[in-house]
């Protein structure tokens, strides 16, 4: 099934929406299959956010995602790339829609709380980068006829 890279950003964590922000995840019916509250080293900061190493704001992004725990999750799901994109809302968080994470609870790009992978293909690269394969958890929860069809 597929399966996307979310962290709660260090201004997620500092402002104290982890179980908020695990909570929508779990509510809206996707499986957690992998979790770790850790510090994350320059090194796989740079190579997380390597596409946007040529921009100004990644000196600012690597500090910024060094600077103080992070949340890693794989979570899984039907679609759940996408819609967890949509839970997640736009990148600037003034003009993310409200009910959205980002919408919800940031006023700035640079303090967006979150971050979800864009697409299938960078998911999965994602969780190889941040997670062992005995990190992550294969399992069927019960409630799992109640949510699909
Ligand atoms: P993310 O990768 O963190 O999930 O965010 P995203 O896809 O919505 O946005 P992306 O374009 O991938 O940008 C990565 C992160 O860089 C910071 N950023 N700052 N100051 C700026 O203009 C600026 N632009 C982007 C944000 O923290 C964004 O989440
Ligand atoms: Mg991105």
């Amino acid at each position: 099934m597929e399966r996307t890279f979310i962290a709660i950003k260090p201004d997620g964590v500092q402002r104290g929406l982890i179980g908020e922000i695990v909570s929508r995840f779990e509510t809206k019916g996707f499986t957690l299959v992998g979790m770790k509250f850790m510090m994350v080293t320059r090194e796989l900061a740079e190579e997380h956010y390597g596409v946007h190493r040529e921009r100004p704001f990644f000196p600012g992004l690597v500090e910024f995602i060094t600077s103080a725990p992070v949340v890693a999750m794989v979570w899984e799901g039907d679609g759940v790339v996408a819609s967890a994109r949509k839970l997640i809302g736009a990148t600037n968080p003034l003009t993310a829609e409200p009910g959205t994470i980002r919408g919800d609870f940031g006023v700035s790009i640079g303090r967006n709380i979150i971050h979800g992978s864009d697409a299938i293909e960078t998911a999965q690269t994602e969780i190889a980068l941040w997670f062992k394969d005995g990190e992550l958890a294969n399992w069927e929860p019960t409630i799992k006829p109640w949510i699909y069809e």
